[in-house]
């Protein structure tokens, strides 16, 4: 870490920290925000890294990301620092882990080729927020970053990630899994007479292949369950590490700021603090000084005014709607981003975002901006 410089508010989450993931609901803008997050950490000279999930075709094709690699790729621009983006690929991340901890080669190559394991890999549940969390570890090791921005899955279950280490090693664990390694081990085989009749009425009912391919798929992953469960601990020590800050997303709609208090319920409940606060899409204040003096019924600057005031009345009813969720974050601060009239599929857009985000503080003035 860098010296005590003292900052509070959100640019300190892009200034000092190493992590900073995005939680929210779908279609809030999560993963254009994490983006802003990244690019503006970049602005201020960090090397910085976006890991998105599912970005829109447009952002995907600016970021670079137009297929699935797997690996960062670095988007050049006039900033200080550098902007690197991945996009989450759930099935390569999860052949690197098996790679990793098999034994040996060819345990990895039988694993990777069985049936089973090629339909479960991309399918199972949580999978994608495990290997979003999975992603995120080599890459704080590894990547040589500074601040790495994990945008996560856009499902209700996208905390998952926050346990799902832990699920995948009690499902390694899992009695049944146990079960099935049984006749692979010497000291079992007379208790495999159970086993094997279980699997005689598995293959009766499943087909003989099938059931065959389950057994191999079993086997394949014994002796990795150690390096798999070492592996949670050290990912649940990364989230819960003081350099690591979580950021709440929302739109000012009820429903989605109801799913953003539940969010950071959950993360209280797992000992974890929403930081930051980001309200995007909100429709703008335009704070007047006091009532105008009359203007003419029926001019053109009539309409101006009443147009002002549907637009203050609309972003007083807005405010209300996240007023409990502001207080439910208290102290953390809280940034609000205006519906803009543009799509936002580009470094640009991305920028205009992050304006509004680390700009409605009112922190000092930077130096080089993007046109
Ligand atoms: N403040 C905003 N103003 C206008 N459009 C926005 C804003 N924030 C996001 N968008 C657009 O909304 C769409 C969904 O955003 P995205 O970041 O993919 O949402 P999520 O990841 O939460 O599903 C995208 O097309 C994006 O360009
Ligand atoms: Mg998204």
């Amino acid at each position: 870490m860098s010296g005590p410089v003292h900052m509070s508010g959100i640019a300190e989450l892009v200034e000092q920290r190493s992590i900073v993931v995005c939680c929210g609901s779908g279609g809030v803008g999560k993963t254009t925000i994490s983006a802003a997050f990244a690019l503006e950490g970049a602005r201020r000279g960090r090397r910085a890294c976006v890991v998105t999930i599912d970005p829109a075709r447009r952002l995907a094709d600016a970021l670079g990301l137009s297929d699935l690699t797997n690996s960062a790729k670095r988007i050049d621009g006039p900033w200080a620092g550098e902007l690197w983006a991945l996009m989450l690929d759930s099935k390569g991340t999860f052949d690197d882990l098996v790679r990793r901890y098999a034994p040996s080669p060819e345990q990895a190559e039988g694993i990777l080729a069985n049936r089973i394991y090629r339909n479960l890999s991309g399918a199972l549940s949580g999978t994608q927020e495990y290997m979003a969390m999975e992603k995120l570890y080599e890459l704080a090791h590894d990547g040589g970053f500074d601040l790495i921005v994990v945008d996560t899955p856009p499902t209700r279950n996208a905390l998952d990630f926050l346990d799902a280490p832990r699920r995948l090693t009690r499902f390694l664990g899992h009695r049944l899994f146990r079960m099935l390694l049984m006749p692979t081990r010497a000291y079992l085989r007379a208790l495999s007479v159970a086993t094997q009749a279980l699997l005689r009425t598995l293959s009766n009912v499943a087909g003989t292949e099938i059931v065959q391919d389950a057994v191999a798929f079993f086997q394949a992953f014994d002796g990795m369950e150690e390096g798999f469960r070492v592996r949670a601990d050290h990912m649940r020590d990364l989230l819960a590490r003081p350099t690591t800050a979580f950021v709440l997303v929302t739109s000012p709609r009820s429903d989605t700021v109801e799913e953003a208090g539940w969010f950071a319920d959950r993360l209280k409940e797992s000992k974890l603090a929403v930081e930051a606060l980001v309200v995007n899409r909100v429709h703008p204040a335009f704070p007047t000084t006091g009532p105008f003096p009359p203007v003419p019924v029926g001019s053109a600057l009539a309409a101006l005014v009443d147009n002002l005031h549907s637009y203050q009345s609309v972003n007083a009813r807005e405010e209300s709607a996240y007023a409990e969720l502001v207080a439910q974050v208290a102290p953390s601060p809280v940034a609000r981003v205006p519906l803009l009239d543009i799509d936002v599929h580009d470094i640009d857009g991305l920028a205009l975002i992050a304006d509004h985000v680390f700009d409605s503080e009112g922190g000092p003035a930077r130096g080089s901006r993007l046109a």
